[in-house]
């Protein structure tokens, strides 16, 4: 068992960029009951009743969806410098900043896929105003009277063109172990990784169009699975696209709902937490393909192909056209970029020809 097997405490924080920004805050604030806790410049910050700190979603208008940052509090100062020195050991190159609102000190880097992860030790509690001080004295806030209210951020997965480097790179630097994965044949195409006795703090899923860096989801936490079945409805009703949902994954046992937010970024609603992971030597539990569609979802929910194993924030195409480019996309059948190459040398044969026609 590494040493640094408790260093990181939990996810604390992530950035979302929207180029929706105001139907992105309307989505987070009147349908997941999200509480705005201070503005600033471009961004809004905003909290779960249950997040501990100030803030645990930053919402900042950008060009392009995707995620600016996910930060991982430590569970001591000196965890903090420990992780922050094997990184650096590692030759991961980082810096410190000292510039978010309720968070101090805080170390900067990137995954070996390029996605900006963030380290911190100092973090404001909150204290809610007295109208919303709750009487449930683990509750740092009243359950809003709004949509359905979430009660705070669970996890990040991230996608990836190498699987295998990002879940290295947190169970060397960071000290995660990896609770389960996907393999398909020597490749590893997913991993389930935490720093805690949940299933998964942070996951990873092969980027199956070969790009680098993007998110793939954020997840916030109900704690069960009917509240997956009212926010459906809900988002039915109130035209928010639905990808995949309500069901239960094998891999995690965790109850899942996904959609995306009107900015375009994947939000998944977790249900029950899943499977807890008391037992501190557990093996990794490896998921084969013959066994993926228990693993993706028990009750024979599709994922479908043409988002879900595709689509990811920042994407080239809005989320409309990606589904209509990589409709036909899925074990067996071609890229749609190898696709268009292949028609494209017709059209190019056509084209000279043409030319040389003209010139006769
Ligand atoms: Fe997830
Ligand atoms: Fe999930």
């Amino acid at each position: 068992m590494s040493d640094a097997r408790f260093d990181i405490a939990h996810l604390a924080r992530a950035e979302l960029f929207s180029p929706k920004p105001q139907e992105t805050l309307d989505f987070f604030t009147k349908f997941l009951g999200m509480y705005v806790t201070h503005r600033e410049g471009q961004s809004v910050y905003l909290r779960g009743y249950e997040d501990p700190y100030p803030w645990s979603l930053k919402i900042t208008e950008a060009p392009e969806a995707g995620m600016g940052h996910a930060a991982m509090r430590t569970s001591s100062p000196e965890a903090l410098e420990r992780r922050a020195k094997s990184l650096t050991d590692g030759n991961v190159d980082g810096t410190w900043s000292e510039d978010q609102f309720g968070y101090g000190k805080t170390f900067e880097y990137q995954s070996p896929d390029g996605h900006n992860l963030q380290l911190l030790w100092e973090a404001e509690k909150y204290v809610a105003p007295p109208e919303l001080r709750s009487k449930i004295l683990t509750r740092p806030s009243k359950k809003p009277l709004q949509g359905i209210p979430v009660k705070r951020i669970d996890h990040l997965n991230l996608m990836s063109s190498d699987v295998t480097a990002v879940k290295d790179s947190f169970e060397r630097h960071l000290g995660f172990r990896t609770t389960e994965r996907v393999v398909d044949g020597n490749v590893e195409i997913g991993a389930w990784m935490s720093s805690n006795l949940l299933g998964h703090e942070v996951a990873c899923m092969r980027d199956m169009t070969g790009g680098h860096g993007k998110l793939h989801h954020l997840a916030f936490f109900y704690g069960t699975g009917q509240h997956n079945i009212d926010a459906v409805e809900m988002f039915r009703d109130y035209d928010i696209q639905i990808e995949a949902g309500p069901d239960k994954h094998g891999i995690t046992q965790s109850q899942f709902l996904y959609v995306f937010e009107p900015g375009g970024n994947r939000i998944e609603l977790f249900g029950e937490a899943g499977y807890l992971h008391l037992d501190p030597d557990a093996e990794t539990k490896t998921w084969q393909m013959s066994d993926i569609d228990t693993g993706l979802a028990v009750g024979g929910a599709k994922l479908p192909w043409e988002s879900y194993f595709t689509y990811g924030t920042p994407s080239p195409l809005s989320l409309d056209q990606h589904i209509e480019k990589y409709a036909h996309f899925g074990p067996g059948a071609p890229d749609p970029d190898a696709l268009a190459a292949e028609l494209s040398v017709p059209d190019e044969l056509e084209h000279s020809r043409a030319v040389a026609d003209a010139s006769l």
